[in-house]
């Protein structure tokens, strides 16, 4: 009896120091096979005690059945300490930082054509101009006739042309027909409009021009219009758009539907007016021709020349951004690529 109670002592013994030292659920279950299990040690010390004096079996029995108790106890407490460790561990492991700085979003912005065109928008709203829209596809009534270029006239040299499938359907090589809608619109009232939109022109593609660009047209017709006015308004522009001291040149010009006629140049922002690749070296960008509305237009346009006068403008937005923004070339606007987008700083 004695030797069962001492090898029960010691398997107790062993059994609590094996256990503390289970750290993982592996080892746990590992541990219950070996001292708890159906064949384990302790089975096997109990299967032992049917052997012993009839006299000790009892206190035996018991003592056997006190150390199972105990062990299954200590078995349970250790297993939800594991448990526990592991799953704080797991947290750590998977614990998110919120100080660390996030990765950056890229974020679109707006083109510079159209950040123009909204600008040149607003500042001819201030002034008092509606905001019209005319087709890309035109007739050659609405490109050239209309705006006296009869067929065979030899300005329409000026604009060569994209012709479609369609007969006398072309794309507009300027947003000038968009004054005969607008006249019509609103003749014999005053009017005050401006057209953006899209023009295209059968040309050689250089660091100035693209066969596909920007126009926006203006047109104003009333009682008293001269040609300050016309003068006035593109100062004003020129100021709000590229801010003061940017200089201004009007030249003498030709164009079939106004009379006389002008371009204006802006001084050249990216040599300073020294001269460059952008400038041809002249050291002035041209930005917009305009004039005073030819008459013959005006009475197209439902008005009596008699008895009104106006001023018209195509501008291009395009050439204002190389200057607004100091890029080099044109081609950039329209090539997509993302690293021209993001140099630029507005
Ligand atoms: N339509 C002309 C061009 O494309 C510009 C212009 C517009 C000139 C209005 C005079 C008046 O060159």
């Amino acid at each position: 009896m004695k030797d069962l109670l001492a090898d029960l002592d010691e398997l107790k013994q062993e059994a609590g120091g094996s256990l503390a030292a289970a750290e993982s659920r592996e080892r746990l279950q590992a541990w219950h096979g070996e001292f708890l299990g159906r064949r384990g040690r302790l089975a096997q010390l109990m299967r032992q005690l049917g052997e012993a004096p009839a006299a000790d079996r009892a206190r035996l029995g018991r003592s056997a059945n006190e150390v199972k108790r105990e062990l299954e106890e200590s078995y349970d407490a250790r297993q939800e300490a594991v448990r526990q460790r592991e799953l704080e561990t797991a947290l750590a492991a998977e614990r998110v930082d919120v100080t660390l700085p996030g990765r950056p979003v890229d974020l679109g912005r707006l083109h510079p054509i159209t950040r123009v065109l909204r600008e040149i928008d607003r500042i001819f709203g201030r002034m008092g101009f509606q905001t019209f829209d005319g087709p890309e596809l035109e007739t050659d009534e609405y490109n050239f006739e209309l705006l006296n270029m009869p067929a065979g006239h030899p300005a329409r040299d000026m604009w060569d042309t994209f012709y479609t499938t369609v007969p006398n359907l072309i794309l507009r090589t300027h947003t000038s027909p968009g004054q005969i809608y607008a006249m019509r619109s609103q003749a014999p009232g005053p009017l005050r409009v401006i057209l953006p939109g899209k023009t295209y022109r059968y040309e050689q593609v250089t660091a100035r021009s693209e066969w596909m660009f920007h126009q926006v047209e203006g047109i104003a017709v009333g009682e008293h219009i001269a040609f300050g006015d016309l003068k006035g308004v593109f100062v004003a522009f020129a100021e709000e758009m590229f801010g003061p001291g940017r200089r201004l040149r009007f030249r003498k010009s030709y164009f079939p539907f106004t009379e006389p006629s002008v371009e204006v140049d802006v001084s050249c922002i990216l040599c300073g007016g020294a001269g460059c690749l952008l400038c041809k070296q002249s050291g002035w960008l041209e930005i917009l021709g305009a004039g005073m509305v030819h008459p013959r237009v005006l009475r197209w346009g439902g008005y009596d020349p008699a008895r009104v006068s106006g001023f018209a403008f195509g501008m291009g937005p395009e050439r204002i951004a190389l200057l607004k923004y100091g890029i080099a070339d044109i081609r950039y606007f329209y090539s997509n690529d993302v690293r021209l987008l993001e140099s630029i700083r507005y």
